[in-house]
């Protein structure tokens, strides 16, 4: 039999992502907020039956490899979802991604990000939303460019798509999606 997948889902939350992994993976939920290890719960009885194993890990992004049961170079996949919005250091969460993967190891991630330089309107709007949104929404920033801490972090190959998902002439701060995956 092969060995499980080892992956770590960074911020997982209340765990939504679970539906999505492989069968029999061994996953690892690194999250700051103990309060959710209670949703990670429920939705492991919902749609984590196909898990070989789930350990709920409270911790941050920026900490990855100090975490006693995620090695360096020890993981499959790293997989991260609307979470480097609100980290405290992009770069730093990157470069530990990097540290735990194995070599050829993937890094999933889907982000909200700031628009394109020709979105002029919507940028002025990621702006000003921001101050507001890192103070009432857990430091969510409207206006980050993720894209750039992982170009210079020095994956193998990374491929991604820096995109709208809403009609031109809607102005919503929410609305650039980048989803990728970079291999180290
Ligand atoms: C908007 S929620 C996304 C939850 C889940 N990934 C999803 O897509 O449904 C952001 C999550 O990131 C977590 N988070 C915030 N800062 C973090 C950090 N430095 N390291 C790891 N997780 C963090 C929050 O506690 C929260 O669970």
């Amino acid at each position: 039999m092969l060995p499980a997948k080892a992956i770590v889902e960074i911020g997982a939350g209340s765990g939504t992502n679970f539906q999505f992994y492989p069968n029999q993976c061994a996953l690892r939920c690194v999250e700051p907020k103990v309060e959710f290890k209670g949703y990670v719960d429920d939705s492991l009885k919902k749609r984590g039956e196909h898990l070989a194993s789930v350990e709920f890990v409270q911790g941050t992004g920026e900490l990855l490899s100090q975490i006693e049961s995620i090695k360096p170079g020890s993981v499959d996949y790293v997989v991260c979802t609307l979470v480097l919005c609100s980290v405290k250091d992009v770069s730093k969460v990157i470069q530990e991604v990097k540290t735990v993967l194995k070599p050829a190891g993937k890094f999933y991630f889907l982000e909200h990000v700031y628009a394109s330089e020709s979105s002029k309107l919507v940028r002025i709007c990621q702006n000003v939303i921001t101050p507001i949104s890192k103070l009432l929404l857990d430091n969510c920033h409207h206006n980050r460019e993720p894209w750039k801490a992982l170009e210079s972090a020095g994956f193998s190959s990374i491929t991604y798509q820096r995109k709208s998902i809403a009609k031109a002439s809607f102005i919503s701060p929410l609305r650039w999606l980048c989803v990728g995956i970079a291999t180290k």
